[in-house]
């Protein structure tokens, strides 16, 4: 991994502009998930680490925006770019990392770079739809776990498979593998924000349900709730709420195992992203780090 900050360092020095360097910074690294990811798969590749960071920093910009656009004070556990130099300079900033990653990504070959281009106009498409889907009370599914794959699966998928094209791996496998390993995160991060403390999570608590986003747990508690405590439920969708109303939900989730459930399909997820890569002991491991944030 030393590698790949090593690169991304060299990248953001290139950008040559000291606010640039300043305001990167300031950014906390992260869990660097998809640069381990092809690290793992394409170790012994001398690209590998580029390829990494270039990911990365295609990554940081996606959050930068994302905070602009979800109003988020905090990112990782330290005040977000927008909160502390405003939305104007994030956006920016977000534009920088993200034109430099792609004009890093061009040298590579062209199957590398479509996947990963591809990715981020999915992902980009995928944040469209959180917001739009934010508006009112989502109770489908479906619809969400479409939407998670585009947000947050489709980078992770593409990072596998760019790393096996580049390692002259199975892409199918490793896509198939970044694919699943990318929903069951999203999957358990969901649960987290429901059943983690403010501290572990680096943002507020229940802030999901509050910024209009019905995870799982919320929907699947939709699913099994009278009629009118699906009306109180859709009542507190999207808004600050009282601890009372919050410990309700909070029940209700224990009482009808929504949270179980959830975690469930993440496993179910998890276990079948095992089953693309079973003979790869790393990336099983991965997978059950992953797993384990929960609980
Ligand atoms: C986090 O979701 C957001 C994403 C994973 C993707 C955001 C993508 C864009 C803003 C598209 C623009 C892309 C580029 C490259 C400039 P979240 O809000 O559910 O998670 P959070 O709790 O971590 O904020
Ligand atoms: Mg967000």
């Amino acid at each position: 991994m030393q590698r790949v900050e090593a690169e991304i360092a060299r990248l953001i020095k290139e950008i040559d502009y000291n606010e640039v360097t300043r305001l990167f910074e300031m950014l906390s690294g992260g869990k660097r998930l998809r640069a381990k990811l092809i690290l793992k798969i394409a170790s012994e590749h001398k690209d590998a680490p580029l390829l990494a960071a270039i990911v990365e920093l295609i990554h940081a910009a996606s959050l930068l925006h994302d905070d602009v656009i979800d109003e988020a004070d905090t990112r990782r556990g330290v005040a977000s770019v927008n909160a502390t130099d405003g939305s104007k300079v994030a956006v920016m900033l977000g534009d920088i990392l993200y034109s430099k990653g792609f004009t890093e990504l061009v040298a590579f070959n062209k199957e590398i770079a479509q996947t990963i281009a591809a990715s981020v106009t999915a992902l980009s498409k995928g944040e469209m739809m959180d917001v739009e889907m934010a508006k009112t009370f989502n109770s489908n599914e479906k619809k969400y776990l479409d939407m998670l794959y585009l947000k947050t699966a489709t980078l992770i998928e593409a990072a596998a498979k760019a790393a096996a094209i580049l390692a002259g791996k199975n892409p199918q496998t490793h896509a198939l593998y970044g694919k699943n390993l990318g929903l069951s995160f999203q999957i358990v991060d969901d649960i987290l924000d429901i059943t983690a403390d403010e501290e572990t999570l680096g943002k507020p608590a229940m802030n999901d349900y509050v910024e209009g986003k019905c995870t799982l747990p919320y929907i699947y508690l939709y699913e099994v709730l009278s009629v009118d405590d699906k009306e109180r439920l859709v009542s507190y969708h999207a808004k600050k709420i009282s601890k009372d109303d919050t410990l309700w939900i909070l029940n209700k989730m224990q009482e009808h195992k929504t949270i179980e459930k959830s975690f469930q399909l993440a496993k179910k997820l998890s276990n079948e992203a095992k089953k693309a890569m079973s003979d790869d002991e790393d990336l099983v491991n991965i997978l059950n780090t992953m797993i384990q944030r929960s609980y």
